[in-house]
């Protein structure tokens, strides 16, 4: 029977890191996959998640199955992590978490839930977005339709045709945005701009489908969700997807939640039971051991401290290398401008070069990045600085 298979090419993200890891080249460079890495290139254990791994290695009493929605004190805590105590949704016990196999496992179990609700019905997502959202919400059966996002031209946000597609959304309709630090442009709204989309979202009922992979390396972990506190009080149905890989650094512990929002209690709980239904069919029930690293953390305030702390020095460093590629590029007299790399948030900005330059970047300079020009901004480093701006202007 598989011989009827044909060998698929390598994931198009996840295929870089391989194609890096084989590379020999002293001087290769790793901007693909968003994973965060150190001035040498490594990517550290969080001092905190350490700690929590000592408490959690003497706490913990028995390997029996956690329960189908995961530790409760990691749901409970996260909501509060991300909504704060006193949102009216947390007050009026609107908001229901359920841990996830990391934020991909999250959006797929939470995305299964909006299709058993209406199958096929369409979902909108921006134009560009995440490489694997089309492929893993699309195999849900929802209609994937795109709305407009990007401007190539001014490297920014094309807001009012996003909000004009946007008019064409219905309250059957589910409308997916990035919580904050878009991937893969960096292009986040405004607080301006997310009043007027939760406005529209007020007006035209669709269902926000919020994907948070991360909280804290945008602006700061209140100003990155803004939009979406403030789309949770503006309707009455949500749902948010959340990623504890970047900003925990628990990428391989597979560690996310899906947080569904009903109009009520009772809506919530029919939400969350299908979920939790759809997880028990495709997996049964969800790792514990990076959940259990999250609750301690979150529940220890010496050990948020210390967490936060690290957060906020990654977001400087990262918005520090920003600068740094801008500003060097432009000290070299670099054919084009890319000051606008300064103005952008996260892991992620377009370089806006060609297929063929970004081909050249590899095979010239073992210098990789994904194909539609995404640079991981955290595998710049003082080290690498010169050898990748060189490398950028040659093949300009
Ligand atoms: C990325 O966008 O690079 C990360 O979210 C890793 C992945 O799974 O694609």
């Amino acid at each position: 029977m598989l011989e009827s298979l044909e060998k698929l090419a390598a994931d198009p993200i996840l295929g870089l890191t391989a194609a890096y890891n084989q590379d020999n080249n002293p001087d290769k460079i790793d901007l693909g996959a968003g994973v965060y890495k150190d001035a040498d290139g490594n990517t550290p254990i969080f001092a905190a998640v350490k700690q929590a791994e000592r408490l959690w290695h003497d706490e913990e009493n028995t390997k029996a199955y956690i329960a189908q929605v995961g530790f409760e004190d990691f749901n409970s805590r996260i909501i509060n992590h991300i909504f704060g105590r006193t949102h009216p949704a947390v007050e009026d016990k609107r908001l229901c978490s359920i841990m996830a196999p990391g934020g991909s496992g999250a959006l797929r179990i939470g995305a299964e839930m909006l299709n058993r609700c209406r199958p096929g019905t369409t979902l909108w997502v921006s134009d560009p977005t995440w490489g694997n959202h089309i492929p893993l919400l699309g195999s849900t059966g929802l209609n994937i339709r795109s709305y407009p996002y990007y401007d190539a031209d001014s490297h920014g946000l094309r807001f009012d045709a996003m909000m004009n597609t946007l008019k064409q959304a219905t309250k059957n309709d589910i409308v997916l945005f990035h919580g904050c630090c878009h991937n893969p442009t960096g292009v986040d709204l405004s607080r301006e701009q997310w009043d007027s989309v939760a406005e529209l979202a007020k007006k035209q009922g669709f269902l926000p489908f919020i994907d948070t992979a991360y909280h804290g390396l945008g602006t700061g972990l209140d100003e990155d969700v803004y939009g979406l506190r403030l789309l949770a009080e503006s309707v009455d149905e949500m749902v948010i997807v959340y990623s504890c890989s970047k900003n925990f650094g628990l990428y391989r512990e597979r560690i996310g939640a899906v947080i569904v929002m009903g109009a009520s209690t009772e809506i919530t709980e029919a939400g969350t039971s299908h979920i939790t239904n759809i997880a028990r069919q495709m997996y049964s029930l969800p790792p514990a051991h990076g959940g259990a690293l999250v609750k301690t953390i979150l529940q220890n305030p010496e050990l948020y401290t210390s967490w936060k702390q690290e957060l906020d020095e990654m977001r400087e460093r990262i918005n520090g290398l920003r600068s740094l590629f801008a500003d060097t590029l432009a000290e070299k007299n670099a054919p084009s401008d890319f000051s606008f790399i300064k103005n952008q948030y996260g892991m992620f900005s377009f370089l806006g070069i060609s297929k063929e330059q970004i081909q050249r970047l590899r095979d010239e300079y073992s210098i990789y990045l994904v194909g539609s020009s995404r640079i991981n901004i955290a595998g710049i480093s003082p080290k690498n600085i010169d050898y990748l701006t060189d490398a950028v202007i040659s093949v300009l």
